[in-house]
């Protein structure tokens, strides 16, 4: 067969240099932009000639988020004068610090005979920030912060973002600027870069570079499809009745004209339930759609706040408590490959371990060969590191600035560091595989995997032995487990009478394991714990399993067409078939079919299904909501968990959902919700 029609072309040598430009440049503007450029002017005007010439005259090569669609853009956005200075923020980097912050207004507010005051505590949005006039109601004008005196004009972008009114309601005043964070949510984001990912496109580093590049392209259509966000948080110049005498006062007024408030602004007396407040937003700085640094703390009072005044930067009257970075740039020592129990060969990177995100990391995963060669990350770069949340933690990108000048470009292995087999790569797949079903890495991950407590929970079978077992012979798929021998076992370094008597009495506990589990532990892609039950339930032997067609396993619900070919290619092999055919041997049942007892993963949240979700009747959609402890109404709230849609949804409840930010799952999304209790990492 000709295969070489679908074969995409090889990237010629301008795409490389292209994409390389890009890179660095994004780079440099990211660094441009938050001031601390990292070139010289000249030599990074020099890049951007070569990018803008390689353009013209490879037009095929032409890309929106090209840097050369927003450099050079402070030529062409108008200066705009604050009439009243955006100033910065003085920060807390923790509670001694906020609490000497509070020291200092509370003198200064005793000497004034001040006896009461209150603070705010908003979230500190990681965007950038805007100044917006209106006049007469209408909205005129919208300005970056610049140098906090000078901004940059960016009235038509600004105007694309819709929770920004072009007319304000109520009673306005004649002259309002209303200062906020422009953002880009966090699903938006995901959803870009995945578009980028699918176009094999560079993706973008976070939301916050996202949003300020999106709001400097030229064209406002490109910033309109971007999909940015705005909270509003304070005031600039204001003409006319409006005079809040309080914050809080303020938000009320804002809102009632129309402007978009965060619902999560509190108010509090005692210092101690402002570091209630940020403590907890440290620890759940991920539940909302947007990303944020921290927690601003403000005198409430603005009057108050006129007794404090401000430093040549920032007001006296504020502080930014900053949460730990969740970012770090550390040295790459060098980049490695596992090999996975199916095969999967995944480039890691090897990293001077660096503090980031709560925890230290030493190793991150860098997906696949694609990923590597779109990030470009060389062993001897210096990395940025980020660990967010519950997140594996992920290398973003090279500090291109601080490559070492003899750096070489990393190329992916060809053969397997373990096994020396050949890898291959199928056209259309973004996974590189070694396709040696014995390699000792396979067989020890699939092992590990089997004995794992989602699977048969064999106790006593850590990576070390596992590996002592492959490496003695003795173990050379699932089943041999089943065939150990005491002396075998004793055999092995680190076994003593009593340890080995126990890990035989573990593997022999687990003959009786439930067929959901073996299941599980046979490593069947894409096989979770909703899957296996409903296997389990319907076939209740493997040998029902395995005689199954295609079409009868897809017709359970719960189990999509992608898990039915996964099921019925795995018991297609002859090896998975001895495999299995060796467990019935040695004793392990094959048909024990228990009622799992669900855990109620969904307590206190709320699902909303719309539409028909693949592999799943209406009914059985909610019923597998409120099985584990979720509710599952009719209509979208700003308490929805996630909106699960299928085909056939309402449009309105998308539209509803959108709006309030809640999570839009499909089927697949569903699934790992209801697996989890949590959502995916990336939704949809
Ligand atoms: S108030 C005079 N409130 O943080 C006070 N700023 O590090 C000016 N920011 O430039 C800022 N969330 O871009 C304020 N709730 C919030 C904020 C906030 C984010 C940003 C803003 C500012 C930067 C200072």
């Amino acid at each position: 067969m000709d295969n070489s029609s679908q074969r995409p072309d090889p990237p010629t040598d301008a795409a490389v240099r292209v994409a390389e430009l890009r890179l660095i440049l994004t780079e440099h503007n990211g660094a441009y932009y938050s001031g601390s450029p990292t070139i010289p002017d000249a030599d990074y005007d020099q890049l951007v000639r070569e990018l803008r010439r390689l353009e013209g005259e490879n037009p095929q090569l032409a890309d929106e988020g090209s840097p050369t669609e927003t450099v050079g853009a402070p030529a062409t956005f108008d200066p705009v004068a604050h009439a009243v200075p955006m100033t910065s923020l003085d920060n807390a980097m923790d509670r001694d610090e906020l609490d000497a912050w509070n020291d200092r207004v509370s003198r200064v507010l005793e000497d004034a005979g001040v006896a009461e005051r209150r603070y705010v505590c908003e979230l500190k949005f990681d965007g950038l920030a805007i100044s917006i006039r209106y006049e007469n109601g209408r909205y005129v004008q919208a300005a970056t912060r610049g140098d906090g005196r000078v901004g940059e004009d960016v009235t038509a972008n600004v105007a694309t973002i819709t929770d920004v009114p072009e007319q304000l309601s109520g009673d306005f005043p004649e002259v309002l600027e209303v200062r906020g964070e422009v953002y880009m949510p966090v699903s938006t984001f995901d959803a870009l870069n995945k578009r980028m990912l699918a176009d094999g496109r560079p993706v973008f580093a976070n939301p916050r570079n996202t949003a300020a590049g999106s709001l400097r392209q030229k064209n406002s259509e490109v910033t309109a499809r971007r999909k940015l966000r705005f909270w509003s948080y304070g005031l600039g110049e204001t003409v006319g009745p409006l005079e809040p005498e309080t914050a809080l006062e303020m938000f009320e007024r804002l809102g009632s004209l129309g402007l978009p408030i965060n619902p999560e602004i509190s108010s509090f007396v005692a210092i101690a339930d402002v570091h209630e407040f940020c403590r907890r937003w440290q620890e759940q700085r991920h539940n909302p759609d947007y990303e944020i640094d921290g927690v601003v703390v403000k005198l409430d009072s603005l009057d108050q706040r006129d007794l404090l005044g401000f430093t040549s930067r920032a007001p006296r009257w504020a502080i930014a408590f900053k949460f730990p970075p969740e970012e770090k740039t550390t040295l790459l020592r060098d980049i490695s490959v596992s090999i996975g129990r199916t095969g999967r060969a995944t480039p890691f990177a090897m990293l001077e371990p660096v503090f980031v995100g709560g925890s230290t990391v030493g190793v991150a995963t860098l997906h696949n060969e694609d990923q590597v060669r779109l990030k470009d990350v060389r062993p001897g770069d210096t990395v940025i590191v980020r660990k967010a949340g519950d997140v594996i933690p992920e290398v973003v990108g090279p500090v291109l600035a601080d490559r070492p000048s003899a750096s070489q470009v990393w190329r992916f292995p060809q053969e397997c560091p373990r096994c020396s087999t050949r890898l291959v790569r199928s056209e259309g797949d973004a996974n590189t595989f070694c396709p040696n079903r014995t390699c000792a890495s396979r067989v020890e991950q699939g092992l590990a995997h089997f004995a794992g407590r989602g699977a048969m929970d064999i106790e006593g079978l850590g990576e070390r032995t596992v590996a002592a077992l492959v490496d003695s012979g003795m173990v050379a798929d699932v089943a041999d487990l089943y065939a150990l021998s005491h002396d075998d076992v004793l055999s092995l370094e680190g076994f003593a009478e009593t340890s080995a008597n126990n890990l035989l009495a573990s593997i022999d506990a687990s003959r009786d394991s439930p067929l959901r589990k073996v299941l599980i532990g046979l490593g069947i892609e894409h096989m979770g714990p909703t899957a296996s039950e409903a296997l389990a339930r319907r076939f209740r032997t493997v040998h029902a399993i395995v005689e199954a067609s295609v079409d009868e396993l897809a017709a359970i619900d719960g189990i999509g067409p992608t898990i039915a070919a996964s099921v019925a290619n795995f018991f297609a092999d002859e090896i998975n078939k001895a495999t299995v055919a060796k467990l019935g041997e040695f004793g392990v049942r094959l048909d024990r079919v228990d009622v799992a007892e669900v855990e109620q993963i969904l307590a206190g949240k709320s699902v909303v299904v719309t539409g028909t979700v693949e592999g799943f009747s209406r009914d059985d959609a909610k019923s597998a909501i409120k099985d584990r402890g979720g509710k599952a109404p009719g209509s979208v709230s700003k308490n929805t968990f996630a909106l699960v849609v299928g085909e056939g949804a309402g449009a309105s409840k998308l539209t509803k959902a959108e709006s309030l930010g809640v999570p839009m799952l499909d089927a697949a999304g569903f699934i790992h919700v209801l697996e989890t209790g949590d959502l995916p990492v990336e939704p949809g």
